[in-house]
């Protein structure tokens, strides 16, 4: 081992952990810390036994076993505790140290530590770590911002230890980390990567209640499908997971039949769709996914409520192969309007923030790794390498086709889902996002009417410049004043 190490990592839990284990194999000395020194303990005695892999048991033994620059990355609960950390480690840093923040904190949060540290010459990094356990040891998706200057020093690190794509002669070489930006960046496209996280758990939810409850298929039935979909543009993760978990049995029973139907949520989802709101995105799909997390969770509400709400019986009779390839058609193009939703937000928060952003690049980070993996990313990829500064992924060549042949068959499930009384509130706003981005005249002419013969809000005129405003005084009752206009 080493006489000093590479990097530290506070905070044993599994993620920690793991990170660990994976850096050490890729050859890099690496110092753990606990709050509690017994967990650090058990570690060395067990997982990292005869790996280059030291404890400390105090702040200064950790700070006094590091290279320097020191690399201390934090695995530990976000919010206070992360700011609680610091405060400790500051008296023992010293100028050009780095503080890496692993855990999935608020991007907000990660601008005011960028700033705040570089104040006091320390380098910060916001650093978004996906894949769960699993991806944590053999190879996570890493998406770090900060403090550019602290880049060349964390990047051979992270990108020895991060998930790989294949390179153009078909190695594994790309990985899947790089810079994303300054300040919250990092932060920011991870808190956006889990509300995507939420959007495709839910649309492939909403299949499955289609499969189960229109067309009255077993577990065993929708695995098969799942599997088959596994093998198409569908391929991700999260389908593979899907078929696994509904072939899964339990004393010979489907285990997933058996389970609870109200959703956790930690939060990152609810960011994404406030952060939305702030910034005036149209961020539907994710905010019907966190939404329904929360429908989900009223469930002795909802147990009540069939008793007394009556609607259709489900019941189906036409072409179940067809019908089937509609569903995939339809988890397709809702999967496309919500990747168009999430990188929309991106772009509007790289103009907010002044950050400089790589879109392609940011579907590679999420290419392997992460939870969100998928092949789809590779043509986002090519997207946004064909035109950087697109406005909507909806607009490429590739995705318009997809969706052009998508939307017969994304149509007759929603049409179907309606008449049989099945919500599906993901797949079918986001089909409500497609109709509305692609009109040309949307009925907001009334409404500006509307907030004019009311409030005098004004509007604008079809005949006349924009920029120009007007107030009617619609009932002869109102003055000429009108109110100022200003949108949020
Ligand atoms: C990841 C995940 C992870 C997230 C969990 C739980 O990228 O590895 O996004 O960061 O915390 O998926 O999220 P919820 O409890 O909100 O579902």
């Amino acid at each position: 081992m080493k006489a000093q190490s590479d990097i530290a990592v506070v905070g044993l839990a599994v993620m920690g952990e793991n990170l660990i284990l994976n850096m050490a194999s890729k050859g890099f000395t690496v110092t753990a810390y606990n709050r509690s020194y017994h967990k650090v303990e058990i570690f060395l005695a067990g997982r990292a036994k005869d790996q280059s892999i030291r404890g400390a048991d105090s702040i200064e033994s950790l700070v006094a076993s590091l290279e320097r620059p020191r690399k201390i990355m934090l695995m530990v609960k976000s919010g206070q505790p992360v700011d609680d950390f610091i405060e400790q480690l500051l008296p023992h840093l010293e100028q050009g140290d780095i503080v890496i923040d692993g855990g999935n904190s608020q991007f907000e949060d990660s601008n005011r530590r960028t700033k705040a540290l570089a104040e006091k010459g320390i380098l910060y990094v916001g650093a978004g770590v996906s894949g769960g356990e699993e991806g944590a040891l053999k190879g996570p998706s890493i998406m770090p911002g900060g403090n550019p200057e602290a880049w060349p020093h964390v990047k051979p690190i992270f990108q020895a230890i991060s998930a790989k794509v294949k390179d153009e002669n078909g190695e594994l070489t790309v990985p899947c980390c790089d810079w994303v930006g300054e300040a919250g960046a990092g932060h920011f496209v991870k808190m956006v990567h889990n509300g995507i996280e939420y959007g495709d758990m839910q649309i492939i939810c909403e299949g499955y209640l289609v499969m189960r409850d229109l067309l009255g298929m077993s577990a065993d039935e929708c695995q098969t499908v799942f599997a088959q979909w596994n093998q198409t543009e569908l391929s991700s993760y999260l389908i593979e997971i899907t078929a696994d978990i509904l072939g899964f049995k339990e004393d010979g029973e489907a285990l997933v039949e058996k389970i609870l139907d109200t959703a956790g949520q930690k939060g990152t989802g609810k960011w994404t769709g406030v952060t939305a709101l702030h910034l005036g995105v149209p961020l539907t799909l994710i905010g019907e996914a966190v939404f329904a997390r929360c429908l989900s969770a009223q469930k002795s509400q909802r147990v009540e409520a069939a008793k007394l709400i009556k609607g259709p019986a489900p019941s189906f009779s036409g072409d179940k192969q067809a019908f089937l390839n509609d569903l995939k058609h339809a988890l397709l193009a809702a999967k496309i309007v919500s990747y168009a939703q999430g990188f929309a937000l991106i772009q509007e928060a790289a103009k907010e923030y002044k950050w400089d952003l790589d879109y392609g690049s940011i579907a590679m980070m999420w290419r392997e790794g992460c939870i969100i993996r998928s092949v789809f990313l590779e043509n986002i990829k090519q997207a946004y390498d064909k035109h950087p500064e697109l406005d909507n992924l909806m607009l490429d060549d590739y995705f318009n086709d997809v969706l052009a042949s998508a939307q017969s068959g994304w149509r007759n499930v929603i049409a179907a889902a309606t008449v049989n009384g099945i919500a599906m509130p993901c797949i079918s706003s986001a089909l409500s996002y497609f109709d509305g981005y692609r009109t040309e005249n949307l009925p907001a002419n009334l409404l500006q009417a509307q907030r004019d013969y009311f409030g005098a809000h004004t509007y604008e005129r079809k005949d006349k410049p924009r920029g120009e405003f007007f107030h009617t005084n619609w009932t002869g009752r109102g003055g000429a004043t009108s109110s100022s206009t200003y949108d949020v």
